[in-house]
């Protein structure tokens, strides 16, 4: 099989870490001998310098006909200037917004022998094994009204938090069927006390809960999730919620996994049980303060090519293959400098990117 995909390096650390998500992306096409053709696009600050917006249509509908899209990063210090609303951002936002990518789904895992890089005690997160489904193109990210303004007594400005229940249930939806693969928990996370939208969100989530007999969907307020979280993070195995909750959570659970550096994402248009449009990215961002040092890990986009493998092309060995390759560089004791400790080798982006394609090509054993 032969398969198109988008490839949008954007700013600050994402072009080095895309290089390494290749490099892994060739090693599974020596193996398995699948084809993939790729086609680049500018996005963010990198097109907003080039070509005045932070993405063109031509760069849309790259994305649209492609089976994939590959995602670096967005935005930098460079384009921070808080009294325009033209950012590098908003080419992630459209890209979500225009190909309906809905789902976004953030796995988190401990790896043991990253236990100590975490700043929770190794007996709170071990065995820690999430996958978040944050809402990606509702709520308040897009909900209008949205804008600013000036009135006679100085400048004023609003975001809202808009949900409809077809909203709601597609996104819960796909949580649900996630969690009959995997422990069949499901806990949806809202503001039932103080938001109107969250009760809504709540009775169409347990709605949808009731029709998936062998899951258990139960909600949690967002200020107790927060501290549940890292309390007894092994308590959950699918969480889905708003998008606002969902970006702020997912930060916090980097803490699980040792390092940003380790999380990779999808966000998908369809339900993750066959093919569908999907683009994927590391969720640590374009980390400016060590972009172009080759410094950066490169596993979260790595293990975001491995979730590309599964959720987009529906080669779920291969998508395996890259992550027992990740699991076994790392028991190995190869380290970036974030997830370095004393007695590990500490290793570059690129090796870090070799590492893994070698021993996607032989594997051990
Ligand atoms: C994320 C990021 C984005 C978001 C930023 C870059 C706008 O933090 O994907 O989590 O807030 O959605
Ligand atoms: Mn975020």
């Amino acid at each position: 099989m032969s398969y198109s995909i988008a490839v949008l390096r954007g700013d600050g650390i994402g072009p080095e870490v895309t290089v390494e998500a290749l490099k892994t992306l060739a090693a599974i096409k020596e193996r398995f001998g699948h084809g993939f053709l790729y086609e680049e696009g500018l996005v963010g600050g990198a097109s907003l310098d080039e070509l005045g917006v932070p993405m063109t249509d031509d760069t849309l509908a790259l994305c649209q006909r492609s089976d994939a899209i590959l995602f670096g990063a967005a935005g930098g210090p460079k384009w921070d200037d808080a009294s325009t609303d033209l950012r590098p951002e908003q080419a992630l936002f459209r890209l979500r917004k225009e190909l309906n990518l809905f789902a976004n789904l953030r796995p988190v895992r401990s790896y043991p022998m990253l236990d100590e890089k975490s700043p929770l005690r190794p007996e709170v997160v071990r065995g820690a094994d999430i996958i978040f489904v944050r809402e990606l193109t509702g709520g308040l990210y897009f909900s209008q009204p949205k804008k600013r303004w000036q009135t006679p007594e100085g400048r004023r400005a609003v975001d809202s938090e808009d949900y409809s229940e077809q909203e709601i249930e597609r996104v819960v939806r796909v949580a649900c069927e996630l969690a009959t693969k995997r422990r069949k928990k499901v806990v949806s996370v809202d503001k039932f006390n103080a938001l109107i939208s969250s009760r809504l969100w709540r009775q169409v989530a347990t709605e949808v809960g009731s029709e998936y007999a062998d899951v258990d969907l139960s909600h949690m307020l967002a200020d107790t999730f927060a501290m549940q979280l890292i309390v007894r993070p092994t308590q959950f195995d699918v969480v889905v919620t708003t998008n606002m909750f969902g970006d702020i959570f997912t930060d916090e659970a980097a803490v699980l996994a040792g390092s940003m550096g380790m999380l990779p994402s999808a966000s998908l248009s369809g339900l993750p049980d066959g093919r569908t449009l999907g683009l994927y990215e590391p969720i640590h961002g374009s980390a400016p303060d060590i972009a172009g040092q080759g410094i950066a890990n490169p596993l979260a986009a790595i293990l975001s090519s491995a979730l590309l493998l599964r959720y987009s092309l529906g080669l779920d060995e291969e998508a395996c293959v890259v992550e027992h390759a990740v699991t076994s560089i790392l028991e190995e004791g190869y380290r970036t400098s974030d997830i370095y400790s004393e007695g590990t080798r500490k290793v570059s982006t690129q090796e870090m990117g070799e590492l893994v394609a070698t021993r996607i090509r032989e594997p051990k054993g």
